[in-house]
């Protein structure tokens, strides 16, 4: 099914996505998380590719934690293994298909390899405009927040920011999404109903939809489905309903 974004006006612009349940996906069917996660990969794929249909022009991925570093090595591991050969092979078909991929969390606990690749990856990518994909790695709200602080503190350090001049603006400008719209819409899989530090300052007005199935079962199918089931909502930002 598409979702046409020029019949319905409240069609999410900007969707992040809390990519829930591989593990349990995985380990209910026997195997290992992470073939549940590689099955999450495939998840990405179809998503990405459905947006452009589907009216979306932002596309936010929670794919690592500031937490997810507690998991065993054989997992952190193997996830960041996962997302070097996603860009190395997913790069052709993202320049085809003009997606600008950019990344957001602290790089710094990144190995170099992972890092260059990211990086060359937002350097390919970064006259595309058909859907912009932001991959949240190393990405924790209040980890964002304290970041963006000290950088602001750094500015009134140095002189070129006065205190009574933050705002707002100032603290958006400084998170690691200025470049980003907010998000429309936050979807979360696999039943939770937890936010997991994930946007908080850029989802305060955003809706949510929590759904039940595993981020492995994700179909397109069911992206639509939230779509449309979000469209109909109505969003008063704090004001009163239109009469
Ligand atoms: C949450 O499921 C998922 C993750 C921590 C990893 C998400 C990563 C991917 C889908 C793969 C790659 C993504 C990109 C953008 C290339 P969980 O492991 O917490 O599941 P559980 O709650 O069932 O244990």
């Amino acid at each position: 099914m598409v979702v046409d974004k020029k019949s319905n006006l409240n069609t999410p612009l900007h969707v992040a996505v809390i990519m829930d349940g591989n593990g349990r996906w995985a380990t209910s069917r026997g195997l290992q998380r992470l073939i549940g996660h590689r099955r999450g990969v495939d998840r990405v794929r179809d998503v990405v590719r459905v947006c452009p249909d589907y009216g979306v022009k932002y596309l936010t991925l929670f794919a690592f934690s500031t937490e997810n570093w507690k998991r065993s090595e054989e997992e952190v591991v193997g996830l960041m293994r996962l997302f070097k050969r996603y860009i190395q092979a997913e790069a052709t078909k993202l320049m085809a298909d003009k997606v600008r991929v950019r990344f957001i969390g602290d790089r710094t606990r990144l190995d170099k390899d992972l890092r260059d690749l990211m990086l060359a990856l937002e350097q390919q990518t970064a006259e595309n405009d058909h859907l912009h994909m932001t991959v949240a790695i190393n990405y924790g709200g209040r980890d964002e927040l304290k970041r963006a602080t000290q950088a602001i503190a750094r500015q009134v350090q140095a002189g070129t920011l006065d205190p009574s001049e933050i705002d707002e603006v100032t603290i958006s400008q400084n998170l690691d999404t200025s470049f980003l719209p907010d998000p429309d819409l936050v979807i979360r899989t696999s039943g939770e109903f937890r936010t997991s530090n994930f946007l908080p300052w850029q989802s305060t007005y955003s809706e949510y939809a929590f759904v039940q199935e595993e981020w492995p079962d994700f179909t397109p199918g069911i992206f639509a489905r939230v779509l449309e089931d979000v469209s109909s909502r109505e969003r008063r930002f704090g004001r009163v309903a239109a009469q």
